[in-house]
């Protein structure tokens, strides 16, 4: 049979972590032929939790899944993995300044960086979902010299998966219908879902749904504190939407891109379309399932291009504010 593929996942006895070691140890993530391993990485007051979710995976007998390490050592957590899923981050507490916040989750990713580049797999991809994601990414990615930038993703699809289903519920379609739909800059409510460029049944989705102040003024902001919203409602964040948002970008990256189609991802931008080179922004990719590339020839108009500004400004900010505190 096929060797498994090693996948570490970070905060594993998270909320995201719960609804996310499931889909993969099922073979969701990488298919219903294809063994996997889990690396599974805590701090040490999550262990004891992360012991109970490990005996739930065990009481799973899932025919895919070949071994379970459980640990707070990055070393041993990140040996041999074939994907980092770097979900753990410290949340913002009451009380915490944006820089405090960006010091302290900067030097989480820094040790993770260096544990990445020194004991993974040769193949490692990375992607970060712990948050403020990109900037993160951007930090470890700074860290491990001998990984190739085009290895590290951060998580925009949640976003993307929310706008698509806010358009098909406004034009009465099933979500399939709804396509190529980008998500452009950070993670954060400053995100642009592009509903220009977005099709739905292949028709331009802003000529469908044809009410530009409906899309302007409320499903931009819908789509920017669907958080906040979930948060509200809930009582605790979004976890199995953000599990099932990383399944989609494992997946996205490691099948064909459908014709004529796209996926957002966060990536390191190299100046596609005026966006800031060296830092890590949602842009559409397409990918073979192995080598991906920024999809080119999208006509932005000037409310998008404005939109892309203001968020990468953010983003642009916000590793200027990350790399003074990790040198303070
Ligand atoms: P959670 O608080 O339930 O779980 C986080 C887990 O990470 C905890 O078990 C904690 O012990 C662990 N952890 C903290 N620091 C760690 C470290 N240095 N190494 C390893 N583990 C560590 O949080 P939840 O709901 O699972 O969310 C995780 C992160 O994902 C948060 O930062 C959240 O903001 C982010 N997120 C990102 C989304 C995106 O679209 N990019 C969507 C939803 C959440």
């Amino acid at each position: 049979s096929k060797p498994p593929i090693r996948v570490a996942v970070t905060g594993a006895a998270g909320q995201i972590g719960y609804a996310l070691l499931f889909r993969i140890a099922s073979g969701q993530m990488f298919g219903p032929d294809q063994p996997v391993a889990l690396n599974l990485i805590e701090i040490e007051p999550g262990l004891k939790p992360l012991q109970g979710v490990v005996m739930e995976l065990d009481d799973c007998a899932f025919p895919l899944l070949t071994e379970v390490v459980q640990t707070s050592d990055l070393a041993e957590g990140f040996k041999g993995v074939n994907w980092a899923l770097l979900v753990g981050s410290v949340p913002r507490k009451a009380g915490m300044e944006r820089a405090d916040l960006l010091g302290i989750n900067g030097k989480i990713f820094v040790g993770q960086g260096k544990a990445i580049n020194d004991n993974a797999a040769k193949d490692v991809r990375i992607l970060v979902v712990g948050n403020p994601c990109n900037t993160n990414c951007l930090i470890a990615k700074e860290h491990a010299p001998d990984i190739p930038a085009d290895r590290w993703f951060a998580m925009t699809r949640l976003d993307e998966n929310r706008a698509k289903t806010q358009l098909a519920q406004k034009a009465g379609v099933p979500v399939s219908e709804v396509t190529n739909l980008c998500v452009w800059g950070n993670h954060s409510p400053s995100m642009y879902p592009d509903f220009y460029t977005a099709k739905i049944g292949g028709k331009s989705a802003a000529e469908v749904i044809g009410d530009e102040a409906w899309l302007k003024e409320t499903f931009l902001p819908k789509v920017g504190k669907r958080g906040a919203e979930i948060i509200g409602a809930r009582g605790a964040s979004s976890a199995a939407s953000a599990a099932n948002a990383v399944v989609d970008t494992v997946v996205a990256l490691t099948t064909p891109t459908a014709p004529g189609s796209f996926t957002s991802v966060c990536v390191l931008s190299n100046g596609e379309y005026g966006v800031p080179e060296g830092i890590i922004t949602s842009l559409p990719i397409r990918t073979d399932g192995n080598k991906w590339e920024v999809v080119k020839g999208i006509q932005l108009n000037e409310f998008s291009k404005e939109k892309i500004a203001a968020s990468n400004a953010e983003l642009t900010e916000e590793k200027k504010v990350a790399f003074e505190a990790l040198q303070g």
